[in-house]
């Protein structure tokens, strides 16, 4: 559900990343914002789960939940304009 992929990233994710709809202003330069990952054309639903699969290359110790991954590829999408 893209509401607790929401809930997710604002309590894992917004150190680095603008996750707000319309937010393109990350605090960690190099951290794309989320509104800026759900418009790139390669960044289908399939790259975003391998993404997440892998360890963020910034941060070896992120690792996503499966469960949580659904909801945040969720959420990222709905972004999408
Ligand atoms: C410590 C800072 C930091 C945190 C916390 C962080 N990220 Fe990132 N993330 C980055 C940086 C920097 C990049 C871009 C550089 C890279 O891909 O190595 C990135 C890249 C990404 C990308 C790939 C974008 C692309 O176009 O390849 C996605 C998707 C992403 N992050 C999602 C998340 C999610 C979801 C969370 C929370 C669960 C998260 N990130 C937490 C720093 C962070």
């Amino acid at each position: 559900m893209p509401e607790r992929g929401y809930l997710y990233a604002e309590a894992n994710c917004t150190e680095c990343h603008a996750i707000d709809r319309g937010d393109y202003d990350s605090p960690y330069y190099g951290a794309p914002a989320f509104s800026e990952i759900a418009n790139v054309p390669a960044m289908s639903e399939l790259a975003l789960y391998s993404f997440f699969q892998t360890p963020h290359p910034t941060m070896p110790n992120l690792i996503v939940p499966p469960g949580d991954i659904r909801d945040l590829v969720a959420y990222i999408r709905s972004l999408r304009k």
